[in-house]
């Protein structure tokens, strides 16, 4: 029997046709007025398209642009030109009784949580429903709902000052949540906080995007925020999209030197000391080329040296390696050493078997 239409559920069109973007910037560009008289222009022509439901990471360093980008997304910057259109609304273009409605349907996450110390864990998280006008007994029973979602029913009653940083960022995700916004805004959300805390952190939103098909735009100078928890990337630098696609697709084979020099200290890009330190560019007589192979996917745990040694008799010095997981696919990484004399068959024979190769210089 063939499926009918409405095989996916009452709303089949949902799943048929892509929906527009819940957030689209077009052809944005920001400056500010600088002190000196000089402007500063902090964005340049950001094209940006985030589908409903989706969690984009936007990395870049510092001063590169993103708090404004993502302050654009909810009106607390206007674009110097450009449009920033969210759930259908241009946001640059409302007033402000308008742009304070379309506000409730965006929620913000930020770095030093911003509670207010005098409210408990649920009054920081009533605040916005008393500020739309609910009444009392709605905003008790959602505030208890939110407190549940966030693992803090039974610190109801603290103040900011008795909470953990990670406890803080629940309240803050609490309270982001509480007028059920479509998309959420997270400004370094996890960067005041521990290694471990982060995970859990992000944990949480993953969750939340998956129980709510909450979209999630979330900017960051950490590479494992985006690695963790983002589908797509954009790499933002000197107020310009760099690059931009799948995490996967970019973290392995990253083309941008941002990106590169993001990814440099991630395991397995790393080269131990005793082999950095005696690179050279140039190969010298007996000297071996290092080559770095990325193995991807289905490739990540190929016995690949074996084969090289027993089919091509080539003997490959193991010099670093890891195997890591990004956007919940593994990726391999290993750095060996080549007799220079088999360097061209040793890479030939690599890409064959589909792997990625990069020639990081030469050792005597
Ligand atoms: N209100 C402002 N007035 C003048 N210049 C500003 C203003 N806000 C940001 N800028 C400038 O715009 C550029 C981008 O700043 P932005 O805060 O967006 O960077 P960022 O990527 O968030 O950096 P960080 O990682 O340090 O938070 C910087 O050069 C900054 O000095
Ligand atoms: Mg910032």
């Amino acid at each position: 029997m063939n499926a009918p239409l409405g095989y996916f559920g009452d709303q089949p069109t949902q799943r048929l046709i892509p929906a527009e973007p819940i957030v689209r910037l077009e052809k944005i560009s920001k400056t500010f007025p600088g002190r000196d008289g000089q402007p500063v222009t902090a964005l340049q022509e950001i094209d940006l398209a985030v589908p409903q439901g989706s969690i984009l990471g936007v990395i870049g360093r510092s001063g590169a642009g993103k708090s404004t980008l993502i302050r654009l997304v909810n009106g607390l910057e206007k674009p110097s030109s450009g449009k920033v259109i969210v759930d259908g609304a241009n946001i640059a273009a409302l007033p402000e009784s308008a742009l304070r409605h379309a506000r409730r349907s965006i929620g913000m996450i930020f770095q030093h949580f911003n509670l207010l110390s005098s409210r408990t864990a649920a009054e920081n998280i009533a605040l916005p429903l008393e500020v739309a006008g609910y009444d009392k007994a709605e905003i008790r029973a959602r505030v208890e709902e939110l407190l549940a979602l966030v693992g803090l029913t039974d610190k109801r009653n603290r103040y900011p000052s008795e909470l953990s940083g990670g406890q803080k960022q629940r309240v803050g995700i609490a309270r982001a949540l509480a007028t059920k916004p479509k998309v959420l805004l997270s400004d370094e959300a996890t960067s005041a906080l521990d290694p471990e805390t982060t995970r859990s952190i992000l944990d949480l939103l993953a969750k939340i995007n998956d129980e709510l098909n909450l979209t999630i735009l979330l900017i960051t100078h950490e590479m494992a925020v985006i690695r963790n928890i983002a589908r797509e990337v954009a790499v933002i630098e000197g107020g310009r999209i760099v690059e931009q696609g799948d995490v996967f697709e970019v973290f392995t084979r990253p083309q941008h030197e941002v990106t590169r020099s993001f990814l440099g200290d991630e395991a397995g890009r790393v080269l131990p000391p005793y082999v950095q330190n005696r690179l050279t560019q140039e190969a010298t007589p007996n000297s071996q080329t290092v080559i770095r192979i990325g193995f991807r996917g289905p490739h990540a745990t190929d016995p690949v040296l074996a084969r090289l040694a027993r089919e091509q008799g080539i003997e490959a010095n193991i010099l670093s390696g890891a195997v890591d997981e990004i956007a919940g696919r593994p990726f391999g990484t290993l750095v060996v050493g080549v007799p220079e004399s088999a360097s061209l068959k040793t890479l030939e024979f690599l890409k064959q078997h589909g792997l990625d190769t990069e020639v990081l210089g030469h050792v005597a």
